[in-house]
């Protein structure tokens, strides 16, 4: 099995977290998202206690919380005693509804607007994660009227070479987000942040992107953050307490792909950082992450009804199922590797090769091609891991589709999360 928290029963039944999930199926319909409350709480632990252990107090996690967003995971933020990274207001008010501590909120995006800003500083938000210079000139505007402060992250974008390292976009310098070492600009808006009266400046921030299971861009990332760092101390007289790394470790979504052990990933990180920053004559900042994915994605799986079972003669089979791409985008945007099981028949031996398709009216409309499963017959249902990051934060209702309903399990025991949307809730906002 993919990750340890799966099996099959004496059923022949996919479980999950303990749990039969063809009984889960029948108890709350499908499409259904489970997510498995305690690997989530395990993983935010181990990074929890790996980052104040190497990089000592002060230095923890945030959960990227774009990957996964409503209240109760904030409330399980909360119990664990973490930071969040939100991108929106939409975020910062479900944190807040879920009563979650803003202080411990960070405030990123590349386009917070006059309305965005009001409402995170009244709102009490922790850290705002600065992007530009016209942002932080509106910041200090809106704060200087309100006679407020307001702490403060500089975005960096450390020049990474998108060449070496394919998956990573988003820390290169020609990029939407941050401000670019190479082009001086990093500078700039770190000069102009320490003049102004109502910023208090914290540290920087950059993020080099996603799924990423090598060290090595991050090492790479914070070397050249601690330069700057450096090199702002040198010629500024100012040192920056906090050093945030982002998010992107990667998880196993199928075969193949190995399993991150994120401890001993953040002690070899320590080890190779606290020696740059040492050669580098940098005091070590307090370093803080933000995973999205990898404390979700594995903790959540999709099951789903098989419908329409076709095979077009000389061609391939299609297996239908009850969703698509309105709960699950990603094969659609990225041909997201997924692996995809038959949970009903978990014990029964794959030779039927096939496209698991949703039902939505588009050809795109895949969940994943080349799958081989035993043969499944109308009303089977159907597996798809590892689908807890970026996929609920991602649905639609596209084709008028509803958004299903989740469900925490843990260690057997089920709980909703959040209850199936109805046709009502869809047409609630038109007038
Ligand atoms: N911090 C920042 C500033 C980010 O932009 C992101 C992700 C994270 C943290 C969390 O990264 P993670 O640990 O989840 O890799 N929709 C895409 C992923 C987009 C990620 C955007 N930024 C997907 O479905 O794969």
């Amino acid at each position: 099995m993919l990750h340890e928290n799966l099996g099959v029963n004496e059923k022949g039944h996919l479980t999950f977290a303990g749990a039969d999930v063809v009984t889960l199926a029948e108890k709350y319909g499908t499409p259904l998202m489970l997510l498995d409350e305690m690997r989530i709480r395990k993983t935010i632990r181990t990074y929890k206690q790996a980052l104040e252990e190497n990089f000592g107090a002060g230095s923890y996690p945030l959960f990227a919380s774009k990957a996964l967003c409503f209240k109760g995971i904030y409330r399980l933020a909360a119990e664990e005693g973490i930071g969040i990274d939100t991108v929106s207001v939409g975020e910062i008010y479900t944190a807040k509804a879920a009563g979650f501590d803003l202080k411990k909120a960070y405030f990123h995006g590349n386009n917070k607007t006059d309305a965005d800003i009001r409402y995170a500083v009244e709102n009490g938000v922790g850290t705002f994660v600065v992007d530009n210079e016209d942002e932080l000139r509106a910041l200090e505007s809106y704060l200087a009227a309100a006679g407020k402060k307001q702490d403060i992250l500089l975005r960096i974008t450390p020049g990474i070479d998108p060449h070496t390292h394919k998956a990573i976009v988003t820390g290169s310098v020609d990029s939407k987000f941050g401000s670019a070492i190479e082009t001086g600009q990093a500078e700039g808006i770190t000069r102009l942040a320490l003049s102004l009266p109502h910023i208090v400046l914290k540290g920087f921030h950059c993020h080099v992107g996603s799924q990423i299971f090598d060290i090595d861009p991050f090492t790479e990332a914070a070397d050249i953050m601690l330069r700057f760092i450096a090199y702002i101390a040198a010629n500024t007289g100012y040192t920056a307490e906090v050093l945030n790394l982002g998010g992107g470790l990667g998880v196993k979504y199928v075969e193949g792909q190995p399993v991150l052990d994120y401890a001993a990933v953040i002690r070899e990180m320590a080890a190779v950082i606290k020696l740059r920053a040492a050669e580098i004559g940098c005091a070590l900042p307090h370093i803080l992450l933000e995973p999205g994915r990898s404390l979700v994605a594995d903790a959540g799986i999709t099951l789903y009804t098989v419908g329409s079972v076709k095979t077009i003669t000389g061609y391939k089979s299609y297996v239908s199922v009850d969703g698509g791409m309105p709960d699950n985008p990603r094969y659609a945007l990225y041909e997201a590797p997924y692996t995809v099981l038959l949970a009903s028949k978990a014990d029964a031996p794959s030779d039927f090769k096939c496209s698991v398709v949703g039902r939505c009216c588009e050809s795109g409309d895949i969940l994943q091609e080349n799958v081989t499963l035993p043969k499944p017959v109308r009303g089977d249902i159907l597996a798809v891991l590892c689908t807890g990051a970026y996929n609920y934060a991602m649905a639609s209702n596209y084709n008028r589709i509803p958004r299903p309903a989740v469900v925490w399990v843990n260690e057997g025991a089920d709980t909703l999360a959040i209850r199936r949307e109805t046709y009502e809730d869809m047409t609630r906002l038109e007038v």
